[in-house]
């Protein structure tokens, strides 16, 4: 097997969430989520799922540390349970909860892996959703203070960060629609979210600089959005979409501004537009299939036709993407989407900071021989090297996930990890594509 080949430096890493892993949801002080709440409601999660014991990785860390490093990953992506570490989101510090970010980052460090958390990934305090959540815009300044408590504890052996994961998907699912915690179904009347979130972003770049932090970053879920049709009803749809889901997050971060047509919807300040384009150290891309959108025909019913149903009335209405092939998510697998917008970013935004894929990959739910795994990863491998020969300056690459975990609506039947994880007994096996991820890194040139 011939394995695609980067430049020396290129980094390879896995990548985690914490309450898609931790468990351990009321322990040693940690309050109650978002995720907490909304998993208890009936219906939200397939089967009932819930992340109360995940994968248990609160406990497990050090056998999964052990499994990351053995592949040889540079970089371990995952992130911190603000409700473990904050339990009602801001006030007095959890020791124990902050002390448990202490000893996976120590862990990892003593295993050669490179730590590169994430501040927010979807997790928020109850309490804080209480007061408003990220409507609010108190949730700004709070989730900047957090980054300051783990920064300040952190900072010595953590030197790379990435501030919040895809804005835009907790916008989009989890106010604006009802798919994702906290299930709000706002609509349009979602779109102060995006603002907040973003203005988070802007506050803790500057509270991880303050704090040192040598370099800092974004994940963004990205995608290309194509039009149903070259009719031009369906042409505007999807540009409306693209704005709503890519540009609206990307444009504030790396250009200064919003999209133009948003109107007085978002609650912008004066300053807050300098604050979110705080210089970026790296653009992190979480990339998983293109979409597909149609203007919506009146005749059509469009429940059900993918995971989630966007409600009638809006402007736009996702249908499949054409594919060969799909994950066992029913996800598209079109690598060469990944080129797609890898290079999109690079035309679109002159001061683009370099990028680095901060989330691929796919479900398919075989156990340990998973071939099509294999076959996807190489597959989008060769996606981001062509990405590079065109010109984008890609400078690392993160499967998604490590492990088999919570797949958030989905629960435990969608299985992303290159680790197996055993739903009764929560045994760790090395699938086939984690042996083939060490090989691959291990054919690397060196510098
Ligand atoms: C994006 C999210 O960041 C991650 O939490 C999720 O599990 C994967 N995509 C797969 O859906």
């Amino acid at each position: 097997m011939t394995f695609p080949l980067f430049p020396p430096g290129f980094r390879f890493g896995m990548a985690t969430s914490a309450y898609q892993v931790e468990g351990a949801f009321d322990r040693d002080g940690k309050g109650p989520g978002i995720w907490d709440t909304f998993t208890a409601r009936p219906g939200t999660v397939r089967n009932g799922d819930d992340g109360r014991v995940a994968i248990d990785h609160y406990h497990r860390y050090a056998e999964d540390v052990a499994h990351i490093a053995a592949a040889g990953t540079h970089d371990y992506r995952f992130s911190f349970s603000w409700p473990r570490v904050l339990p009602t989101g801001t006030g007095p510090v959890n020791k124990p909860g902050l002390d448990f970010y202490d000893r996976l980052v120590d862990e990892l460090l003593s295993h050669g892996v490179r730590p590169v958390p994430t501040i927010y990934h979807w997790d928020l305090p109850q309490a804080l959703e209480d007061a408003g959540g990220w409507l609010s815009r108190d949730t700004a300044y709070a989730l900047a203070d957090f980054a300051a408590v783990l920064a300040d504890r952190l900072g010595d052996r953590v030197h790379d960060w990435i501030t919040l994961n895809e804005m835009s998907v907790q916008t989009l699912y989890g106010y604006a629609l009802t798919s994702h915690a906290p299930g709000r179904g706002l609509g349009f009347d979602a779109l102060p979210v995006a603002h907040h979130q973003l203005l988070a972003h802007g506050l803790a770049v500057r509270a991880l600089r303050a704090a040192g932090a040598a370099t800092v970053g974004v994940a963004a879920q990205h995608f290309p959005v194509e039009p149903a049709s070259a009719a031009a009803d369906d042409v505007a749809a999807a540009e409306l979409f693209a704005t709503l889901t890519n540009w609206l997050f990307a444009d504030p971060v790396l250009r200064g501004g919003y999209p133009p047509g948003l109107g007085d919807r978002l609650p912008v300040r004066d300053g807050d537009l300098e604050t979110i384009a705080a210089p970026l150290d790296f653009y992190g891309v979480n990339y998983y299939e293109p979409t597909r959108i149609e203007a919506p025909r009146p005749d059509r019913d469009y429940r059900g036709v993918l995971e989630v149903d966007v409600p009638a009335g809006m402007p736009f209405a996702p249908v499949p993407v054409p594919a060969a092939e799909r994950t066992d998510f029913g996800w598209a697998i079109v690598p060469s989407g990944l080129t797609t917008i890898l290079t999109t970013l690079r035309d679109r935004y002159p001061s683009l900071p370099p990028l680095v894929v901060t989330e691929n990959g796919a479900s398919f739910r075989e156990p340990v021989a998973d071939g099509r795994r294999v076959a996807f990863l190489d597959a989008h491998l060769r996606a981001v090297r062509d990405a590079m020969a065109a010109g984008a300056d890609v400078r690392g690459y993160y499967v998604w996930s490590a492990l088999d975990n919570f797949e958030w609506a989905a629960g435990f039947e969608e299985r992303f990890g290159l680790i197996h994880v055993d739903p009764a007994t929560l045994a760790r096996t090395r699938k086939d594509s984690w042996h083939w991820f060490r090989d691959l890194i291990a054919a690397q040139p060196r510098s």
